[in-house]
């Protein structure tokens, strides 16, 4: 192949190699039919397809739980079929490349798009984005393993320097992206905006080609994030093969000029095209014609994902599952209109949309529903609190839809604080202070700070659950499905204990990560410091007892494999699944 495609490329003009290195437009590569080079389009994004056509619209697609959700399944196989499934509503699309994973580490709870991301953790991170670009790519269609790297924060995103040690760079920002190049070999990598160490991805070589390609062997294209290059005949050089979108050849003659003048190698720009044009080609005859997917078929998986990827934090005296024959009072809009993904470029049209009111009905559950607070106003409405604490009195057991609001997170701007709305927390503290029974559901992207979590029975992680949230959560909340969800992240008591406090997000476009490795949970267990929810806690409705732990060798030198197992046996009464996670550290060497 590699020959071919050096004779395709050796017939082409310099114009047309100029042009073929940017995108056509917003979502396509630039076609060239004097060769038969076809156009391939690729849209976003990490759980569900984006796909906008000419008139601006999207098209509709499942809408699965975002990264946030997805990584507290701990679950590769389900990450794998999650990927499949998106995979194969590009083939029905006639989409060549999805945008995703999104496998930027959690280094603050504040970032706004945390929700999009997987974990605090670099191991977890990169099983989950691998399993993702596995499932994707099992449909014969390609992923974007982004944003590399260090694409840490929203604020001054397109320009702000990170200053990164180099084994935080090693064994936290590039461990999970190792992972996912080397053991699942995505389609292209998608350069961040950000710099790091004061040169821009977009046109830094050290990454892209030293890093990216020579030690880890990554052989497919990488692709800009959308408007992120400058300097466009460096980026070429760096190893930045496509830029996107299109920019209408805006930069096809600084390209020519290099080239012309010298300053660009005629041989770095065959590079760019021969690793587009290896994709385009074999992404051509990989689509398969007529395909199509089950609606139907995908929303019901897209409840099973949900339902796997919800945590339950707490449940004091086993208040869930409820009992068919309690009725319970709703209280909070979200339990009408879900918030179910996040804001900005994975935001989806979703094919349908289940909410928990919906799937309460269709059940035939006994409830009584009250608004309890606004989501567009923090203040506390008196009249709406009124009337969900005095539903609250009547039922004895109250389930409170809580969490973020859409415009509290987002791609585009981080967070300022970790709280909730305040109207939400008055009710909650009300409530509790009544008497009632209290379960809290929580629907948010990135960890909050939880006031009230010693004072109510149950809380349950819901994230941002995708369409079928609603059906996931009534699944949950009557024990027809048993939690099985991880926190992938920390819940820190509150904001200022987190290690990225003091630098985050930086000032005039930069920002140190003095923290080095001491992101997340690696943090608070060195400091000894509580937490009020830990990395890779869950509850179940069952219980588990861990049983003949073996490991294969008593001492082990450095290259040594060390094979450890443990028989885990359900003690409860219900089927559930359970979590086995081992935490291995070096014996602290006296230096
Ligand atoms: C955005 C995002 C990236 C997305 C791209 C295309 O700016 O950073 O994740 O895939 O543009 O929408």
């Amino acid at each position: 192949m590699k020959q071919g495609i050096r004779d395709i490329v050796a017939q082409m003009t310099l114009q047309e190699k100029c042009a073929f290195v940017c995108g056509l437009d917003k979502w396509h590569t630039e076609p060239i039919e004097r060769l038969g080079i076809p156009s391939i389009m690729m849209t976003d994004g990490p759980h569900g397809l984006r796909k906008i056509v000419e008139d601006g619209h999207t098209v509709q697609a499942t809408c699965f739980p975002a990264g946030a959700g997805l990584a507290s399944s701990w679950n590769r196989d389900l990450i794998k079929r999650v990927g499949a499934a998106i995979g194969e509503e590009a083939q029905a699309e006639e989409i060549s490349i999805v945008l995703g994973p999104a496998a930027n580490i959690k280094r603050s709870p504040l970032c706004g798009r945390n929700f999009e991301y997987l974990s605090e953790d670099p191991y977890l991170t990169g099983e989950m984005a691998k399993s993702h670009i596995q499932g994707v790519q099992s449909q014969n269609v390609g992923t974007s393993l982004k944003h590399f790297c260090a694409n840490n924060q929203e604020t001054m995103r397109m320009r702000v320097d990170e200053i990164i040690d180099e084994r935080a760079l090693r064994e936290i920002y590039l461990a999970g992206f190792e992972t996912a190049v080397k053991e699942a070999a995505p389609a292209t990598v998608m350069c961040s905006y950000n710099s790091v160490n004061g040169t821009p991805l977009a046109c830094n070589k050290r990454f892209l080609t030293d890093v990216l390609r020579e030690e880890w062997g990554f052989d497919g294209f990488v692709v800009s994030d959308w408007g992120a290059i400058k300097q466009r005949a460096e980026c070429v050089a760096a190893g930045l093969d496509l830029e996107m979108p299109g920019t209408k050849g805006t930069f096809n003659d600084e390209i020519e000029a290099a080239v012309l003048n010298g300053t660009l190698p005629e041989s770095k720009l065959d590079e760019a095209v021969e690793h587009i044009l290896s994709f385009v080609l074999d992404a051509a005859k990989a689509q398969k014609k007529g395909a199509s997917y089950s609606k139907e078929e995908h929303d019901r998986f897209a409840r099973e994902a949900a339902a796997e990827c919800m945590v339950l934090l707490k449940n004091e005296d086993e208040l869930l599952p409820f009992n068919s024959s309690d009725t319970i009072a709703v209280i909070g809009a979200f339990a009408e209109t879900p918030r179910f993904q996040g804001g900005g470029s994975s935001h989806i049209q979703p094919n349908k949309v289940t909410s928990l009111l919906d799937a309460l009905k269709e059940q035939g559950r006994r409830f009584t529903y009250s608004k309890g607070f606004s989501l567009e106003s923090d203040e506390l409405d008196e009249a709406l609190a009124a009337e969900a604490l005095d539903a609250a009195r009547k039922a004895g057991i109250a389930l409170v839809m809580a969490g973020l609001p859409a415009h509290y997170e987002s791609e585009g701007y981080d967070r300022v604080h970790m709280q909730l709305p305040p109207n939400q927390n008055k009710l909650i503290a009300r409530l509790c202070a009544e008497g009632v029974r209290v379960a809290v559901v929580l629907s948010n992207g990135s960890p909050v700070e939880l006031p009230w979590a010693d004072w109510v029975d149950s809380i349950l992680e819901a994230y941002l659950g995708g369409q079928a949230s609603g059906a996931a959560l009534a699944d949950l909340l009557y024990g027809e499905a048993n939690p099985s969800g991880r926190l992938a992240e920390t819940f820190p008591m509150r904001l200022q204990d987190n290690p990225s406090y003091l630098n985050f997000p930086g000032a005039q476009n930069r920002v140190e990560y003095r923290e080095s490795v001491f992101v997340g949970y690696r943090y608070y267990e060195k400091k000894e410091l509580g937490v009020r929810f830990p990395f890779g806690h869950g509850l179940s409705y069952t219980s588990f007892a861990y049983e003949t732990l073996r490991v294969s060798k008593e001492r082990m030198n450095e290259r040594d494999l060390l094979s450890v197992s443990v028989t885990v046996r359900n003690t409860g009464k219900r089927s559930g699944q359970e979590v086995v996670q081992l935490y291995i550290a070096a014996p602290d060497v006296q230096a």
